[in-house]
């Protein structure tokens, strides 16, 4: 079992501080019961109880035991984590949590509020703990922090030190953590094991293209296999991005970050399933070996595609990974990928984007979401988008013809790799918060993660 996030303790301490969660219903016979010293404070603070918020509440010394933090939705994990991020240094418990959902949810609130990115410089937080809340599942909540933690890690790390080596080793060193079988497939080897299309975009690159592949469980349990998207840095290539473009794409690995992630709670959780991990890491970088636009690729599938643009690169590493997932033929695959800006342009950057070739399981899927907290959004597989794929020299073109609806026709171009047998989810996310919130820090981040997670654990938590 996964071991207590730092931010946590197993029991209080004398010092501890005691914070009545109150929900906005209950507030006005909640706060009858206090001192007139106490409601004084809360009256000289501006504390009316109308609106949520935490505030501590002093002794007559000033010294402080108790505080009280006013919620509307006792489930939901960021009501906590805005509250952890006013507190002072100091060692905290939620009192009045009433159902094992709430007290989960002010763990994980209070989890994920305190990451931070220490690689580069010294940690400035507070230091602020909570008492694991008496009902939480607290191995639950741990393996989301850490799987979470690692996405976000991941991703924040610079191109500099995440290139396809270090995300490859990434990958390795998880598959290790839980005695996986992991395999890698470096370079050349690439061509020779028929990944050509990963090969053709990572070849440009200091750092080689690689293939990680690894797999956990029984063998006869059913199988799911997670696909991740691991550009280290995307230039564009070729049809180079302009700086403003270029910017982030130290991200472009966000797909890759949010698999391992996913995966680490699945493998920690227990979960009775096969489960299988590709994770294609290259650089979309420019060199004389470049590929170029309009080259035709070959792929694993054997279907040939014209590169219409070499910035469209995500796609193309994919649909190799793609394609030897459906080969043995699992009971779902799931991919996560920064695929495309049109994903941004049509529901955000906070909404994950998910596509589904089936309706059954996009439906249990949304259900999930909703289980989760974690919202998401079906985009349609619309097929006559399908045309705007054509190429006139090769099967297909990596890129639509059609400026509009570019999210769509990306996954579009992964479903034909995939084949409609084989229950598939895509989620064309943005992996990165372009502004803090509590719970949400400014940079990488998992998104459609718990949803997935929520799914895979209703549909296979083995009974004994
Ligand atoms: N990694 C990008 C997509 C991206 C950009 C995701 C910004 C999130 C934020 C991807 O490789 C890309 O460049 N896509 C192109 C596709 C186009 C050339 C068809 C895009 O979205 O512009
Ligand atoms: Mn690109
Ligand atoms: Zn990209």
């Amino acid at each position: 079992m996964a071991k207590l996030p730092k931010c946590f303790v197993a029991r209080p301490t004398k010092t501890t501080i005691s914070i009545n969660v109150v929900p906005q219903s209950e507030w006005k016979k909640w706060s009858q019961k206090l001192s007139k010293f106490s409601s004084n404070w809360l009256k000289s603070n501006g504390f009316s109880g109308k609106r949520p918020g935490v505030i501590l509440l002093p002794n007559r010394d000033g010294s402080i035991q108790k505080g009280v933090l006013v919620v509307s939705n006792a489930s939901d994990p960021w009501v906590y984590a805005a509250a952890r991020s006013k507190l002072p240094a100091g060692r905290f418990e939620f009192m009045g949590l009433k159902t094992k959902e709430e007290a989960n949810a002010a763990a994980l609130g209070w989890g994920l509020d305190s990451y931070e990115f220490t690689r580069y410089s010294k940690s400035t937080a507070k230091k602020r703990q909570l008492v694991m809340p008496e009902n939480a599942d607290t191995g639950e909540v741990a393996r989301l922090v850490e799987g979470i933690s690692l996405t976000r890690d991941l991703v924040n790390t610079p191109a500099q030190d995440m290139g396809p080596v270090a995300l490859g080793q990434a990958a390795i060193d998880l598959a290790e953590k839980h005695d996986a079988e992991w395999s890698i497939t470096v370079g050349s080897e690439l061509l020779e094991q028929n990944y050509p299309a990963v090969h053709a975009v990572g070849r440009a690159a200091e750092e080689e293209p690689r293939l990680v592949d690894f797999r956990w469980g029984r063998e006869d349990a059913p199988k799911v296999t997670l696909v991740g998207k691991g550009v280290t840095f995307d230039t564009g290539g070729l049809d180079m991005k302009s700086p403003a473009h270029m910017q982030f794409m130290k991200k472009d690995m966000g797909g890759a970050a949010n698999v391992l992630g996913l995966a680490h709670a699945v493998m920690d959780a227990g979960l009775d399933v096969r489960l299988r991990v590709l994770v294609p890491c290259v650089e979309n970088a420019v060199s004389g070996n470049a590929f170029h636009p309009l080259d035709v690729l070959q792929t694993r599938k054997g279907i040939t595609v014209e590169v219409g643009n070499t910035d469209a690169e995500g796609r193309l590493i994919l649909c190799d990974a793609l394609y030897e997932a459906q080969t043995e033929k699992p009971e779902l695959i799931v991919d996560f990928a920064t695929l495309t800006g049109a994903a941004r342009v049509a529901v955000g950057i906070e909404l994950p984007a998910m596509f589904c070739n089936k309706e059954e399981v996009a439906t249990e899927l949304l259900s999930a979401a909703g289980d989760a907290g974690e919202p998401i959004w079906r985009l349609p597989l619309f097929e006559e988008y399908r045309r705007h794929l054509n190429s006139r020299v090769a099967d297909i073109n990596n890129i639509s013809k059609s400026p509009y609806g570019g999210a769509i026709t990306a996954a579009l171009f992964l479903r034909e790799f995939v084949g409609k047998k084989t229950s598939w989810v895509h989620f064309d996310v943005m992996a990165f918060n372009m502004e803090s919130r509590p719970g949400r820090p400014y940079g990488g981040e998992a998104m459609g993660v718990r949803a997935v997670y929520q799914m895979l654990k209703s549909r296979y938590t083995s009974e004994a």
